[in-house]
């Protein structure tokens, strides 16, 4: 092109252009058109830039000219780039990748373990009567575990709490490590480490050597309980419990204390709802009684005070301790304690 187009010049630039972009059939040809026409050394930029070289007159008309065969050259180039694009969809389309009448995919959601709701449900009803949370540690010493809770070595009220000892003898030949039957041992941890006034509740895990059936686990959950304080009494035990059957399994509920016996409490008890299936009727829940044990309960043995260092003539308390699959089983119907832990989703994905 020189730098002086006639009218002719630029129809046969147009025309030349227009047929080779009719020949670019993918991305890539038409950014090489795109570039021998309308780049910085394109031909059609070349034409443009050599109109100041005319005179006044006639570079408005061939600039005119110029301009207009610009513009159809970039809208052509849009259009071009527009269908090469819908050409690309197509063909996902036709080879079936895309079906836009598939329902979404599934996002799955995660959630706490019943147990842990259970936990966290037990331990808030506690909490908002002024309870502290504290964990404690799952191997423990038969110190702890038995010993300071008033069951001696060799004292047959062993026999109620089989035991997974840890295999490790120290120098007097003696297995002194446990996995923690149950979690009061954190009674003694808690009341060495502070004066009262102590309220606590000790979620956590136990194990047994036991073996398992619908009630039983070797490993399961308890949440323990311990407020000791001048002048603790037998009502306020009482009352903090039964707001607390009243918190989880309804306002409406009835609850009973009969005598039984734990070496860490004097006297001891065991606390029974007024069965919310049957209303007392009698159900398989309750087994025909119209009641459900829920847990056990007791003033705290004054041996136990003792044994920490607290003033047992000063002060007093209660402590109790719950199995939270228990409650849960209760609560929700279930009817084997082995789901909890099976890893089947069919069951925790109801919860
Ligand atoms: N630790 C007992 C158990 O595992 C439950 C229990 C009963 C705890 C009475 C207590 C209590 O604090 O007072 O069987």
């Amino acid at each position: 092109m020189t730098s002086n187009p006639t009218p002719t010049d630029l129809e046969e630039l147009q025309a030349s252009a227009l047929r080779e972009l009719e020949q670019a059939a993918s991305s890539e040809a038409i950014e090489q058109w795109r570039v021998a026409y309308l780049g910085r050394r394109g031909r059609l930029t070349q034409v443009l830039r050599g109109l100041s070289s005319l005179a006044p007159d006639e570079r408005r008309t061939a600039g005119a000219a110029a301009n207009r065969v610009k513009a159809v050259l970039e809208e052509r180039l849009a259009g071009a780039e527009e269908n090469v694009r819908l050409g690309r969809l197509q063909a996902i389309a036709e080879e079936g990748r895309i079906d836009v009448t598939l329902p979404g995919r599934h996002v799955p959601v995660g959630r706490l373990h019943p147990t842990t709701q259970m936990v966290r449900e037990i331990c808030d009803a506690f909490a908002s009567m002024g309870f502290q949370v504290v964990e404690g540690p799952e191997v423990e010493w038969d110190y702890y575990n038995f010993e300071m809770l008033n069951i001696p070595k060799d004292h047959p009220a062993r026999d109620m709490w089989d035991t997974l000892w840890i295999d490790h003898v120290d120098a007097q030949g003696e297995r002194p490590m446990l996995l923690r039957t149950h979690t009061s041992p954190m009674q003694v941890r808690t009341m060495q480490n502070a004066e009262p006034p102590v309220r606590v509740v000790v979620p956590g895990k136990c194990y047994r050597y036991e073996a398992t059936d619908a009630t039983h686990e070797w490993h399961f959950y308890q949440v323990e309980g311990l407020a000791v304080d001048e002048g603790i009494t037998f009502a306020d035990m009482k009352g903090t419990l039964y707001e607390f059957a009243r918190l989880i399994f309804g306002s409406e509920r009835k609850v009973r204390f009969r005598v039984d016996f734990f070496p860490f409490v004097e006297p001891g008890a065991e606390m029974a709802i007024d069965c919310f299936v049957c209303k007392g009727g009698g159900c398989n829940v309750c087994k025909g009684t119209g009641w459900i044990e829920i847990l056990g309960a007791g003033m705290v043995n004054p041996t136990v005070l003792e044994g920490v260092g607290y003033d047992s003539s000063r002060y007093t308390g209660f402590a109790f301790g719950m199995g939270v699959e228990r409650i849960a089983m209760l609560k929700y119907g279930i009817d084997d304690i082995r789901l909890f832990y099976g890893n089947d989703l069919r069951f925790l994905q109801q919860f």
